[in-house]
């Protein structure tokens, strides 16, 4: 009897093994810190090595914590840092270059070019996105440019490309399965979304030759089984989503309406539009929420890059304060008399912005601003983004319900009380937080569990979905009014006139 399923989450500063119980709890997780490497402004790189290292130390050390073995785990299940970009040799695995990130802005004069040259409606049209160095597809072209003889290897079919998710599975199944999954497909800017398939005249576009790209396969599906090496014996993989859509599904955002907000390194609003793709008229994205039996369900995602990375700022860079529960306690005991407002563009504004070559700005400092006025506009800025969104999200979709949609918050910063009560002051909505915040990790093995028959199905999981605790609005609607207003004024005059 099958005990556990294996989720493995590698997100962007670190990388976690988890293993879920048939009832959901988690029976262990081991998880390792990521370097990131900052070679030059808005350039953000990881070593493949660190990527694959941590992955399976982890996944070794949630095993062990608990005496597991191969023959205990039902599947694996895959999620991942999305839109981050490796390029490897078929014959050796070995990566030609270092990863380049999600928030790597090096492509943002290609995307420029791109977009004078007109291309962004149709890029739209087909696959969802928008044109912006945050996608694989410029960043494959770089190191195709920049590696010696890459691209010709390319052309001949030496080379692999694929997001995380592929990268973790080649290595995984010892190079024998070189797959993705339509959520993660989706964030590359070579897919369209509506059929389901590599667009030829996107490859084309972006000049990313064919033979480099995986199999596009479902999220709950046979992705091949571990190479036996690894753990002892094959352990079948049979669950895959980007990071931000398995959350969707381990927030149980089945039906259209539904929406989740995750707080992780960024922080991504995904609303789910049903088996219909909207278009957005406000610059969200368009997305594949998740793919089952060939079915995809759709979803209007707003991506913003810093979220929980303020706070890791006011930590790391400007040192006033020791964890992140610090910024929490601050901001509670801040001056309600100070108006600090922080746009926290460090890698640029993305939703509805999409501004590439905006940096970060302070409003506000007086003689009197100290560790707890920054530590409130840090995890303020958050609740304005999202609030950015939804009122992007309001605009474009009619089925959203007369704002009586719920906001399901997780990751790490929903944590945090004061963070989520200003959410849902500002937003003027109810903010719910689940028992499980780790809405990546349980999406993941979901999906694993669904396919191997480890997990019932999603009306069933659905309904086992249970709230830890709801924020309603208690912020005065003047005061509310008038922080949106300095939000919106900081924005402004970061971004100038339109
Ligand atoms: O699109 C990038 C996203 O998948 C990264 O998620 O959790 O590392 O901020 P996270």
């Amino acid at each position: 009897m099958t005990r556990y399923v294996l989720a493995l989450d590698q997100g962007t500063t670190s990388s976690r093994a988890v293993l879920v119980r048939p009832d959901t709890s988690i029976a262990a997780e081991a998880r390792q810190e990521l370097p990131q490497h900052f070679p030059a402004s808005g350039h953000v790189e990881q070593e493949p090595q660190d990527i694959w290292s941590t992955t399976l130390s982890c996944a070794h050390a949630a095993l062990n914590a608990v005496g597991a073995g191969p023959a205990d785990i039902a599947a694996i299940g895959i999620t991942n840092q999305r839109e981050t970009t490796l390029v490897w040799e078929r014959d050796t695995g070995r990566v030609i270059h270092r990863a380049i990130v999600w928030q790597d802005r090096r492509t943002a004069p290609d995307c420029a070019r791109l977009m004078a040259e007109g291309h962004g409606a149709k890029v739209s049209a087909i696959t969802g996105l928008v044109i912006d160095p945050y996608f694989s597809a410029t960043k494959i072209a770089h190191i195709l440019d920049t590696v010696p003889g890459a691209r010709a290897r390319a052309e001949r079919g030496e080379l692999a490309f694929g997001t995380v998710d592929t990268f973790l599975l080649w290595r995984l199944t010892g190079g024998r399965v070189h797959a993705t999954d339509a959520t993660n497909a989706a964030r590359t800017l070579l897919f369209d979304i509506h059929t389901g398939q590599w667009d030829g005249e996107m490859l084309a576009l972006f000049r990313v030759p064919a033979a480099l790209l995986p199999q596009v396969k479902d999220c709950a599906a046979d992705f091949g089984a571990t190479d036996p090496d690894l753990f002892g014996a094959p352990i079948p993989i049979r669950g895959m989503a980007g990071d931000q859509q398995a959350a969707v599904v381990g927030q149980a955002c089945f039906a259209p309406g539904m929406m989740k907000s995750t707080y992780g390194t960024g922080c991504f609003a995904l609303l789910n539009t049903g088996g219909t793709p909207v278009a957005s008229r406000h610059r969200l994205l368009t997305t594949i929420a998740y793919q089952l039996d060939g079915r995809r369900t759709y979803a209007l995602e707003g991506a913003i890059f810093i979220a929980g990375a303020a706070v890791q700022w006011l930590r790391d860079g400007l040192k006033v304060i020791e964890t992140a529960a610090d910024a929490d306690r601050l901001a509670a005991t801040a001056d309600a008399g100070q108006d600090v407002i922080l746009v926290p563009a460090f890698v640029g504004l993305g939703a509805p912005y999409w501004r590439p070559e905006t940096r970060g700005a302070l409003f506000g400092l007086t003689r009197a601003t100290s560790a707890a006025e920054l530590s409130r506009a840090a995890l303020e800025s958050v609740c304005f983004q999202t609030l950015d969104l939804l009122e992007a999200m309001h605009a474009d979709w009619a089925g959203f319900g007369g704002g009586g949609t719920v906001l399901r918050v997780d990751g790490g910063m929903a944590a945090s009380d004061f963070t989520m009560q200003r959410l849902s002051d500002l937003i003027g909505a109810p903010v719910d937080r689940p028992h499980v915040r780790e809405a990546t990790v349980l999406g993941a093995a979901y999906l694993a569990g669904l396919e191997s028959g480890f997990f019932p199905p999603p009306d069933v999981f659905a309904a086992n979905w249970r709230r830890e605790r709801r924020f309603e609005p208690a912020m005065e609607g003047t005061e509310r009014r008038r922080r949106i207003g300095l939000w919106r004024e900081a924005v402004g005059r970061l971004l100038g006139p339109p």
